[in-house]
């Protein structure tokens, strides 16, 4: 009984000094970003959160998109800074390199594997949602674009001010421009315009001795970096420069599904032939998943279109291309592109367009993504053998995002992001979920690791590529500090950026030598990592 008392007390004490301590830090750490960012009207401290600030929870789980990585158990960041003003980021980089603390820097928060806001190392968060503005300048045709906006307003903005103008970029209208952009950013302007990163003309970022630079002083080794080599092994990036691109008064969307027993594998298999030699105005994506009609399980295929012109000229493209899918004349809808990036975020028509401004997506899951690049045709018995595995896997999604056109006229080397010429389709697969817990977790992983596994002969070898904005912590990590090793990273990195791998580490030797900016998917620094020698 005595010692048991003891013990309480002991703990309290231990708490209160714990308590004391970390106040005693949050004054240090506070003084140290007033005394390094300049007197805005809004003081550092007014946008610095402590656990113990009544908003920090809120704010922390604001930008979380996946509820893998919102539990108790979650690492938290010891503050975040919600930056206002340039000199917050400075001062945040400056302080965290004092007191030797790891930058998470975040923008959307759509990172699959959460690694804009965990770490294992202590860490902050810089929070980018604060820096949203977004500049449009339609007659010549272009805009600044803060990290912290999302596509959706990005949109919204663009829309408001011309009927003819677009920006080729994600389909989900709430992811973040500073991660997309600095990991590629597609969507279905893609096969007519390329990447969000291919049309990007400028940017701003803050490296890391605290210098702001555009792309004439940051110079085109860095510039070619950040588009496509993901922002945050080099610095943060505050803004972006985007070219417009040109889109029709009037384009046509169409979303059919058809299951296996509608023919679904001939229409499949047609769509493989065609999707990517396809006219640049078409898009066409499937969504493949498992469901269960009556008592029968089967697969279902959806296709939805996307095409920079009317219904008419769709119609007679889709007699020509894709008889199979047998589409009628009320399939078609006409419409404008910002009432056409609604559709595709499953919208009913006649949606108001502001709903693009809303932040929060409508639900919150548990969910695990990985990508693949199909370079050969996969034949019917193989996608018969896909179908079966999927059903008896019974949760997995598969997406099919065609390439070709402007994809396939980019140089490999042109940016950072690497997926071009001879790559037909991406493949997405997916596992979602709403119920909490380690077990059924470590089931639907299972699942769609299964999946991955089971598809290793019909996609890209030596090596098997994968999209960095489909973040995947099972193709491997640096490990925990700041001793990356160049080996263990160029198992990840190489199939993230193939043949640029190289030219980033060596970029990022130039730029940040000490890694500071690191994660467990950061491209490493020749100077601190182990495996190759230095430079
Ligand atoms: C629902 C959903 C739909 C999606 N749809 C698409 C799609 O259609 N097309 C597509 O290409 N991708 C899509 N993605 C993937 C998306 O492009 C990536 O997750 C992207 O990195 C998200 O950017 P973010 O700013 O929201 O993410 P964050 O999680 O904030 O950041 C992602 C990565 O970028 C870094 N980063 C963020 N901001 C900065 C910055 N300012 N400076 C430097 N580094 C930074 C982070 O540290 C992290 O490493 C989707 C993701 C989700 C969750
Ligand atoms: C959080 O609390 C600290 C005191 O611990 C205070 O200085 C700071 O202004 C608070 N932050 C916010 C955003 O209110
Ligand atoms: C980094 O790793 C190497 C080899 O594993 C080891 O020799 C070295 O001491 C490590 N350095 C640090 C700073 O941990």
């Amino acid at each position: 009984m005595k010692t048991q008392i003891f013990t309480i007390l002991i703990s309290i004490c231990l708490l209160q000094i714990l308590m004391a301590i970390s106040d005693q830090t949050h004054e240090t750490f506070l003084q140290c970003l007033s005394s390094h960012s300049q007197q805005t009207t809004t003081p550092i401290s007014s946008i610095t959160y402590f656990p113990g600030n009544t908003s920090y929870s809120s704010v922390l789980e604001s930008y979380i998109r996946n509820l893998r990585f919102s539990s108790p158990t979650t690492p938290k960041p010891l503050f975040i800074v919600a930056a206002t003003h340039i000199s917050h980021i400075q001062a945040t980089i400056t302080c965290c390199k004092i007191h030797g603390l790891q930058i998470r820097i975040r923008s959307g928060g759509h990172d699959y594997d959460g690694l804009s806001y965990i770490s294992d190392e202590p860490f902050i968060i810089l929070d980018m949602f604060n820096l949203r503005g977004i500049q449009v300048n339609i007659e010549e045709e272009y805009a600044w674009v803060e990290s912290g906006a999302t596509l959706g307003e990005l949109y919204y903005k663009i829309a408001e001010k011309s009927k003819i103008h677009g920006f080729p970029a994600g389909v989900c209208p709430t992811v973040g421009v500073g991660g997309h952009f600095s990991g590629g950013g597609y969507g279905n302007l893609m096969r007519k315009y390329g990447l969000s990163t291919d049309n990007v003309v400028d940017a701003k970022i803050v490296d890391v001795n605290g210098n702001v630079m555009d792309r004439k002083s940051m110079g085109e080794d860095l510039f070619w970096a950040i588009r496509g080599g993901g922002g945050a092994s080099f610095g943060v990036i505050v803004s972006w420069k985007i070219k417009l691109v040109s889109v029709p008064e009037v384009v046509t969307v169409f979303r059919v599904e058809r299951t296996l027993e509608q023919g679904g594998t001939d229409i499949v298999l047609q769509w493989q032939d065609v999707a990517d030699k396809l006219d640049e105005d078409v898009f066409i994506r499937v969504v493949l998943m498992p469901v269960n009609k009556k008592t029968q399980k089967t697969v279902k295929a959806k296709f939805v279109c996307l095409f920079l012109g009317n219904a008419k000229r769709l119609e007679a493209l889709m007699e020509e291309s894709l008889p199979k899918l047998g589409l009628r004349k009320e399939d078609y809808f006409e419409m404008s592109w910002i009432e056409s990036v609604l559709y595709w975020t499953n919208y009913p028509i006649g949606t108001p367009v502001d709903v693009l401004l809303e932040r929060v997506p409508e639900s919150e899951k548990f969910l695990k993504k990985k990508s693949d690049y199909v370079q050969e045709p996969i034949k019917r018995e193989e996608m018969e053998g896909i179908w079966r595995k999927m059903v008896e896997l019974t949760k997995p999604v598969l997406t099919l995002n065609p390439y070709g056109g402007k994809m396939s006229e980019i140089s490999e080397v042109e940016t950072a992001f690497p997926h071009r010429a001879g790559n037909m389709y991406k493949i997405q697969y997916s596992v979602q979920w709403k119920e909490e817990g380690a077990e059924v977790s470590e089931q639907n992983l299972d699942r769609i690791r299964k999946l991955y596994e089971y598809m290793t002969p019909h996609v890209s070898k030596a090596p098997r590529c994968s999209y960095l904005n489909y973040r995947d912590v099972d193709l491997g990590t640096n490990g925990i500090g700041n001793n990356a090793s160049y080996k263990k990273a160029s198992v990840w990195g190489t199939k993230y950026f193939n043949g640029n791998f190289d030219r980033l580490v060596e970029v990022k030797t130039k730029v940040d030598p000490g890694n500071f900016f690191r994660y467990e998917q950061s491209i490493p620094s020749l100077v601190t990592s182990v495996g190759k020698m230095a430079l």
